[in-house]
């Protein structure tokens, strides 16, 4: 008899998810909305700064098995304008009530996207920001866009406890033009989101507008290059991978799909078929939260630094992605449901694309002597997400290869923050990218939380280092060198920075398992550039995003450690999340942990970045080390060719 599948079986038992870990659903999310709003008596001054699954816990998705009834709960976390309070409640769908409600005292939650519009036109209707701008020739504010920046903490007394941004603002000359080409310089409207009213406007001085255009929309190109022939991807027999639900499998790799408005594209589950069941690799891999420090010291610019996860919500600001310009090939597309501010859904329609690329040649070898050659093509599966920060674009790709290399790949693009000089100045902190138009040094960290599960949860790591071996009586002549592993028993000792000039990697290796050969199964982190920050041990960044100054972070697994600047960053005055985990000094030997990677793009703005930077690339690897007995991909079969087969 035919076994059903888990969609079939879930169809019998009206199940509406398949899955503990399936994020919610519309249907769920105006459920939970009414069940809090109802049961709290909500009043319309509230906002909903979060509606998403409450993720069972681990052991819940470990033993689940299709057929198993599912408990559905909800987190919320609301903002209470009137009061400045925030609240966070857990719903369960299925008993249909509030289980959980808690006062969160002296934190601001992320700032929502409903507020930056409306921040935006309490800008404009502003007398004080209109005196401002007319001093500058600006006559209208109709053509002016205010990017609401987050305030941080510089322990300004009366900017304690109100919910803060600093507006910058830009002059469009029409309505889709660029207006991050005419910025107005010297103006920083500070508005408190609770009342939404303008606090004060600060004003530097003048600085004439840029004068030239930064236009990239086709609209306005007047002549495009005529050399490019099709170039088309077929798959005539469809893809290589199964989607059931949220579920993915390709080839041997099994994992889910998940999205989150504060992480945005969540991996989970990720394990690799082998040996007559599925290895699990990594539990859990997303995004844990990223900050951009800028470089510029003057009084407008200083505070100039952005948590795009903590502080804005990186899946909030998903791209709804389209086939044939953002992905190409057979495209599988997952839609993310999110809440706007009010608790209404919001669903971005093919969030997070999925597909499978080819990626050159896997292997190959040809035998001199009998002219046998044997090839392999290589291939790779992609889940991506991007989004759309202010003037930035992010990227997140996860790819996963045939060999079990998993790699993350952050594809930076989109368009420098920008500010203004006077004609003739040369910018110390910046790059002229355009006449009187700067773009400010800067940098961008990201940190993902990867909950490693290598072969089962209980995992150690390792740095391993190569060393050049002293001449001795073991190394007469001076050629020897060899790789050193180095255990890290506690989490002060695995606080890391990347060391390329000793091939610096992390093993993450269950001792309980070894493989034939008898050493323990492991997977490495690779890390590839990096960078460490610049700005000063004191400035207020460095305390609001610790993050930063280690590479390698490892945890114990706690359910409530998700994000590397703790679960409020806006406006917190620093010391939140890994840096505060970390002070007991836990056990990290043999136990179920969480890898913390910390990775630094560092962007000295180029003029080849204007009007919109060419995309450029950042990431690190996960690779088997000693988790298959031998090479995996010895049974990937030679690919047809015109003349047959691709080996001879
Ligand atoms: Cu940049």
């Amino acid at each position: 008899m035919a076994v059903p599948t888990e969609s079939q079986l879930n169809n019998v038992t009206l199940t509406p998810a398949q899955h503990p870990l399936d994020p919610l659903t519309p249907e769920e999310i105006g459920e939970a909305t009414a069940i809090l709003k109802t049961q709290r008596n909500l009043g319309a001054r509230v906002r909903f700064e979060t509606i998403v699954l409450q993720e069972p816990a681990k052991e819940t998705v470990l033993n689940f098995r299709i057929r198993d009834p599912i408990q559905r709960e909800a987190f919320i976390v609301i903002l209470d304008n009137d009061t400045g309070a925030t609240y966070e409640a857990v719903i369960s769908l299925n008993q249909g009530k509030v289980t959980s409600w808690k006062h969160i005292p002296g934190v601001q939650p992320r700032i929502m996207f409903d507020e930056f519009s409306e921040c935006e036109a309490a800008v404009k209707a502003n007398t004080e920001f209109q005196v401002a701008i007319k001093k500058r020739g600006i006559t209208s504010p109709d053509l002016v866009m205010v990017d609401p920046w987050s305030a941080g903490n510089y322990g300004i007394d009366e900017e304690e406890g109100r919910r803060l941004v600093l507006a910058r603002s830009f002059l469009r000359s029409s309505p889709t033009d660029n207006g991050y080409a005419r910025p107005i310089e010297g103006v920083t409207a500070v508005v408190d989101l609770n009342s939404m009213e303008v606090v004060r406007v600060d004003d530097f001085g003048v600085v004439p507008i840029p004068p030239n255009p930064g236009n990239y929309a086709s609209e306005f190109v007047d002549e495009f290059r005529t050399d490019l022939k099709p170039l088309e991807i077929a798959q005539p027999k469809g893809t290589s991978f199964q989607i059931d639900g949220y579920g993915v499998t390709w080839q041997k790799w099994r994992l889910r799909i998940g999205f989150t408005p504060r992480e945005g594209l969540v991996i989970h589950n990720i394990g690799y078929e082998d040996q007559g069941r599925v290895r699990p690799i990594v539990c859990r891999a997303s995004l844990s939260d990223m900050v951009v420090p800028y470089g510029d010291p003057s009084k407008d610019h200083y505070r100039k630094n952005a948590f795009d996860a903590g502080e804005y919500g990186i899946g909030t600001l998903a791209n709804s992605l389209t086939l044939g310009c953002d992905c190409l090939g057979e495209i599988h597309y997952f839609d993310a449901v999110m809440n706007d501010g009010r608790g209404g859904v919001v669903t971005i329609p093919n969030a997070v694309c999925l597909h499978e690329e080819d990626y050159g040649i896997l292997w190959k070898h040809s035998d001199w002597r009998t002219g046998q050659t044997e090839v392999r093509r290589s291939r790779r599966l992609v889940v991506s997400s991007i989004s759309t920060v202010g003037n930035y674009e992010y990227g997140f790709f996860w790819y996963f290869y045939q060999d079990g290399t998993i790699q993350l790949e952050v594809k930076l693009t989109g368009i420098v923050n920008t500010a203004a000089v006077p004609a003739g100045e040369t910018p110390k902190y910046g790059t002229l990218v355009a006449p009187q138009l700067n773009a400010h040094i800067h940098q961008h960290f990201f940190n993902f939380r990867l909950d490693m599960s290598v072969d089962g949860e209980d995992n150690s790591v390792y740095e391993v280092n190569t060393v050049s071996e002293p001449i001795g009586p073991d190394n007469p002549h001076g050629n020897a060198f060899f790789a050193e592993a180095t255990l890290f028993k506690t989490e002060l000792e695995a606080q890391r920075v990347i060391d390329p000039m000793s091939s610096r990697y992390w093993m993450v290796s269950n001792p309980s398992v070894a493989n034939a050969l008898g050493q323990p199964v492991g997977y490495k982190l690779m890390p590839g550039d990096n960078i460490l920050p610049f700005a000063h041990p004191s400035a207020s960044i460095i305390k609001r995003a610790g993050f930063m100054t280690k590479h390698l972070w490892v945890t114990p697994y706690d359910p409530d450690e998700m994000t590397a600047t703790g679960p409020y960053p806006n406006q917190h005055p620093g010391g939140a999340g890994l840096p505060e985990y970390t002070t007991a000094d836990r056990n990290i030997e043999n136990t179920d942990l969480v890898l913390w990677y910390t990775l630094g793009y560092h962007h000295v703005p180029r003029p080849e970045d204007w009007p919109v930077s060419p995309v450029t690339y950042c990431g690190f690897m996960l690779k088997p080390v000693g988790f298959f007995d031998t090479n995996p991909v010895l049974d990937v079969p030679p690919s047809a060719h015109h003349n047959g087969v691709c080996h001879a």
